[in-house]
């Protein structure tokens, strides 16, 4: 196995704490057969690779293997924003490596210097990674993730730009959408829910990311612009989707 450093990893508010601690929880609390989870989103910049990231490190906080596997092949950006390196200062292989047959298994799995988070990163851009997802690599990776992490979050691309979430959903036991404050269209999310559901992946619920923080009084912020909410509207925000369906109002 390969090692690498983590040299940015960010202090979370207390806020964003507590979210991460009920998002850990529901996520528990779906049940020991949830194991595999993929994180998406309908358009990019939502905050799945920071939701991904955060919720790895707090169940690492609870005691838990992790496996983080980056398949946004399309952009990844997690060795550049985590400015992670390479404990003998070679090359970080990642997923395309190994998806392609270029490396192995053992050559792609780092440990990290955060106890208990292991990470298999993205490698570089391919220009078909959904086709080679669905080559029997990526069944075999996982596979072996079962068997060795309580864990296996996978951060993946967003719905709306590619079909890989639904590749990667059959090998999942749930998944979980993020949905930025204000970002994407109702239009968008319901469609990213039905392509989730096509693929037969049980959605968990999503995660309502980067809502605006109101301070009472005086008409400013706190929080800045990206509170971060997680874990709130956990599997609600659907039922309330539904009821509009129902009224036709969509
Ligand atoms: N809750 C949050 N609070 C502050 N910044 C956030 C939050 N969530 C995401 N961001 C920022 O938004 C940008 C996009 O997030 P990222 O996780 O890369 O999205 P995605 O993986 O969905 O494309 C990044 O600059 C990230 O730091
Ligand atoms: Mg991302």
């Amino acid at each position: 196995m390969q090692s690498v450093s983590l040299g940015q990893v960010k202090e979370q508010s207390y806020t964003m704490k507590e979210s991460l601690r009920a998002l850990k929880t529901n996520i528990q609390f779906c049940g020991d057969d949830v194991q595999t989870i993929l994180i998406t989103s309908s358009i990019p910049n939502e905050g799945k690779s920071t939701v991904t990231m955060d919720l790895s490190r707090s169940l690492t906080e609870s005691g838990k293997r992790v496996l983080l596997i980056d398949t946004d092949m399309r952009k990844s950006v997690l060795i550049g924003r985590l400015r992670a390196k390479d404990r003998n200062g070679g090359e970080i292989y990642g997923l395309s490596h190994l998806l392609s047959g270029q490396r192995k298994l053992e050559e792609v799995l780092y440990t990290t210097n955060i106890p208990k988070l292991f990470m298999v990163f993205a490698g570089p851009s391919v220009p078909n990674p959904t086709e080679i997802l669905d080559k029997k690599y990526f069944g075999e990776l996982m596979e072996f993730a079962r068997k060795h992490f309580d864990y296996v979050l996978l951060d993946c691309a967003p719905l709306g730009a590619a079909i890989d979430a639904a590749v990667i959903a059959k090998h999942c036991d749930g998944a979980v959408i993020v949905i930025a404050q204000g970002m994407a269209s109702a239009r968008m999310i319901v469609s990213a829910r039905r392509q989730l559901e096509t693929s037969g992946v049980r959605i968990l619920g999503a995660v309502l990311n980067k809502v605006r923080m109101k301070k009472i009084g005086f008409g400013s912020y706190y929080g800045g612009y990206y509170g971060g909410y997680y874990g709130s509207y956990y599997g609600e925000y659907y039922n309330r989707d539904d009821r509009k369906g129902k009224k036709g109002t969509k």
